[in-house]
């Protein structure tokens, strides 16, 4: 499914292309060649793709005028990036995703001893879960075994996937799980187009600055937090309370995957896209700091004994540390 939001961020890198390339074709296929290194023929090769992917987008849209998606693409805020990692606060505790450096390891994992048809009937429940949330597949459609090709259709997330299969090629599980939370960490943010700032999402998804919001009694943060549920749009927020100011907002996203899972966002006390977040633990007056999104997965989810799958789509657990 191709999101308004994608439609839009594709436009605002695909007009100017789009509107140079039917005025002077020749002269921008040398400027793009210049800029990226690229023959000529490759660069029109690419030129025209481009633009039957803009053509089928916009047809898609039939129902929104396209001058109006420009002037919303102009307006649109900036989203993550997979060249810089997020960041946040310093981690204070030692969890799976803070050693730094994933990005060259990544890099120098090699492919080639994964086969072409990679098992996976044997994956516990869980594993199997995250594989298929990073891979963006429906867990039923998994099956017993996946692809190589498929996974490494998947942008960096897919990489990491495939990566996490080689190392973990000859052990018991088949996959290195501790690679695999590293990566969804690092590429999981870009690869979704969060907005980097509150703002920005506001501007970008939903603004609820006006919204009602209701104050609960958190299990999850065991102090008090502020929810805005919008069914309908598929948008939850979550506003964290600490001595009367917001210290985060969580945010979760429904229907807007293809595996029918909820994507999950935090902004910090400054508004900004962070990857990490606190949460209590069950000793009472103790804090972790953990990494987003896999602690938001180990909450949200849906484990079906029966089925044997995990997916990660439960809007409102009913446990936490202060129950
Ligand atoms: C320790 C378990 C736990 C973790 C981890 C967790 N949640 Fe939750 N979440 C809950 C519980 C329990 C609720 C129900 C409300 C409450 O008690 O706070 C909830 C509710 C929410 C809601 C409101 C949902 C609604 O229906 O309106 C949002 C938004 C949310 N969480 C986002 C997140 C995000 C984003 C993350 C990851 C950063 C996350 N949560 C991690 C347990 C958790």
């Amino acid at each position: 499914m191709i999101s308004r939001f994608s439609i839009i961020s594709r436009l605002i890198i695909l007009l100017p292309i789009l509107y140079s390339s039917c005025d002077q074709p020749q002269s921008d296929a040398n400027a793009l060649e210049e800029d990226m290194g690229l023959s000529q023929d490759a660069t029109l090769d690419l030129m025209i793709h481009d633009q039957e992917l803009d053509l089928t987008d916009m047809m898609i849209s039939t129902s929104i005028d396209a001058s109006m998606l420009i002037d919303m693409a102009v307006n649109l805020s900036p989203v993550a990036t997979c060249d810089v990692a997020l960041g946040g606060e310093p981690w204070d505790n030692m969890v799976v995703e803070s050693p730094l450096g994933i990005e060259a390891e990544l890099m120098s994992i090699s492919l080639d001893q994964l086969p072409q048809e990679i098992d996976i009937s044997s994956l516990p429940s869980l594993f199997a879960g995250l594989i298929a949330y990073m891979l963006d597949i429906p867990i039923e459609s998994l099956g017993g075994s996946l692809q190589k090709e498929v996974i490494l259709s998947k942008g960096m997330l897919g990489r990491v996937v495939a990566a996490s299969f080689a190392l973990g090629l000859n052990t018991p599980s088949g996959v290195d799980y501790l690679f695999l939370r590293r990566g969804l960490h690092r590429y999981y943010h870009c690869d979704k187009d969060f907005p980097l700032t509150l703002d920005g999402f506001k501007n970008n998804i939903f603004d609820y600055s006006t919204a009602n919001f209701t104050e609960h009694d958190s299990i999850a943060k065991c102090g008090p937090r502020r929810i805005l549920s919008h069914p309908e749009l598929g948008v939850y927020v979550a506003e964290t309370l600490v001595d009367g100011m917001v210290r985060e907002t969580e945010i979760l996203l429904e229907g807007r995957r293809n595996d029918g899972n909820l994507d999950f966002i935090i902004y910090n006390s400054l508004g900004q896209l962070s990857d990490r977040t606190r949460f209590p633990t069950v000793r009472a007056g103790s804090e972790v700091m953990a990494s987003s999104p896999y602690v938001c997965t180990s909450c949200h989810l849906n484990s079906d004994q029966e089925m044997n799958t995990t997916r990660f789509d439960l809007l409102f657990p009913e446990v936490g540390p202060c129950r």
